[in-house]
């Protein structure tokens, strides 16, 4: 049997047999009435979780996102601040502009993942401007930074650029795909990290090992207004008591799993870094959650060449192993850390690494 370590994205995890079992047992209903007992049990610990009034599950965090920008930007001619770096600037399709009709300041990220807060202050546009200008309706952040290999967010980083939000009176989205994981990295609850924000969106579906979703959480009024963008979204889904279920499921082992991702992530690439190789780098000071980005600096061995090299069928100490990541930019590779990974997949795949660049 071939032994393959997917290490493409923490979206790859399959549900586990208790998962399974409680999708099977779920109690259910039609969830667009809000009468689906176990979607509103999820809610309402999310809710509480991430320390806001209200939850709403939402099938995807594309839709989270997407849905918690046309709430916050509720009237016409609003445009949002959001990282050059980030999720909902570079992968979801410009939803924004394209169907929600707000208007996109691409503002440069770090890489760290944060934002120059003096340069951002330049680029708020007044609530009422005159009649040339759109206003700035709300700021997004994004924590962990996917596109910056999993950076956290400084506590104090984001209680600064919360506090020039505050003062200009503009609501600050978390793209939280992964706030589990900043929270683990800053041993720091997630609702205290979140808790000047106006609205997170968290995916259930990433390291936390749900197969289906994520959710988006915030005041009562503002969940109401996402209820109905959900709708016109086409996500108002009906009996999802089944993916809620297993979610639950998930939500139980997640932080436990997610510290295992964390550690395990350090030592692969403190592992790929011994190896000592010219043609393969990496950072593990900055290895803060569950990725870890690897460079290729010389131009004879690229990040294309060794994702195929990794992908080709081999025996690595007696067995046969496939080794799945993604190229990413600036000619480096991605590698995610997840819960259907044991530490025996990855000194599989650094035994893997090793063979291909020494
Ligand atoms: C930071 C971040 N935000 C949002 C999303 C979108 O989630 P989904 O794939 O569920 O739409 C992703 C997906 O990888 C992500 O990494």
């Amino acid at each position: 049997m071939v032994r393959e370590v997917d290490l493409r994205s923490d979206t790859v995890t399959k549900p586990t047999a208790a998962m399974r079992m409680a999708m099977a047992e779920a109690v259910v209903g039609d969830d667009v009435y809000k009468e689906d007992p176990t979607a509103n049990e999820l809610e309402r610990r999310l809710a509480n979780f991430l320390g806001k009034e209200a939850a709403i599950f939402v099938p995807s965090g594309t839709m989270g996102n997407l849905s918690a920008v046309m709430a916050h930007c509720w009237t016409r001619g609003q445009e949002i601040i959001i990282g050059d770096q980030s999720h909902m600037f570079l992968y979801e399709q410009g939803g924004i502009s394209q169907l929600a009709g707000v208007h996109v300041c691409s503002f440069p990220t770090r890489e760290d993942g944060t934002f120059d807060l003096e340069e951002l202050k330049e680029k708020i546009r007044p609530r009422f401007p005159e009649s040339h200008e759109p206003s700035t309706g709300l700021i997004c952040i994004e924590n962990t930074n996917n596109r910056c290999g999993g950076r956290v967010l400084p506590m104090s980083y984001i209680r600064e650029l919360c506090a020039l939000a505050r003062n200009n009176d503009i609501p600050v989205h978390m793209d939280g795909a992964r706030i589990v994981n900043a929270s683990i990295h800053c041993g720091v609850p997630v609702h205290e990290i979140i808790k000047e924000c106006a609205s997170i969106s968290m995916c259930l579906s990433k390291g936390i090992g749900a197969p289906v979703g994520s959710v988006v959480a915030g005041s009562k009024d503002f969940i109401a207004k996402v209820h109905r963008c959900r709708k016109v979204l086409g996500g108002g889904m009906r009996q999802i008591g089944v993916l809620a279920a297993a979610a639950l499921v998930a939500l139980d082992t997640a932080e436990e799993r997610l510290r295992i991702d964390h550690q395990r992530a350090k030592k692969f690439a403190q592992d790929i870094c011994s190896l000592k190789s010219k043609l393969i780098t990496t950072n593990p000071d900055v290895v803060e959650s569950n990725m870890v980005l690897l460079n290729f600096p010389s131009p004879s061995f690229t990040s294309k060449d060794f994702v195929e090299k990794m992908a080709e069928v081999k025996k690595e100490d007696g067995a046969e192993v496939v080794v799945k990541a993604s190229t990413w930019f600036k000619n480096r590779v991605r590698c995610v850390l997840h819960s259907d990974l044991t530490q025996e997949d990855l000194d599989y795949a650094v035994k893997k690494i090793r063979s291909v660049v020494m």
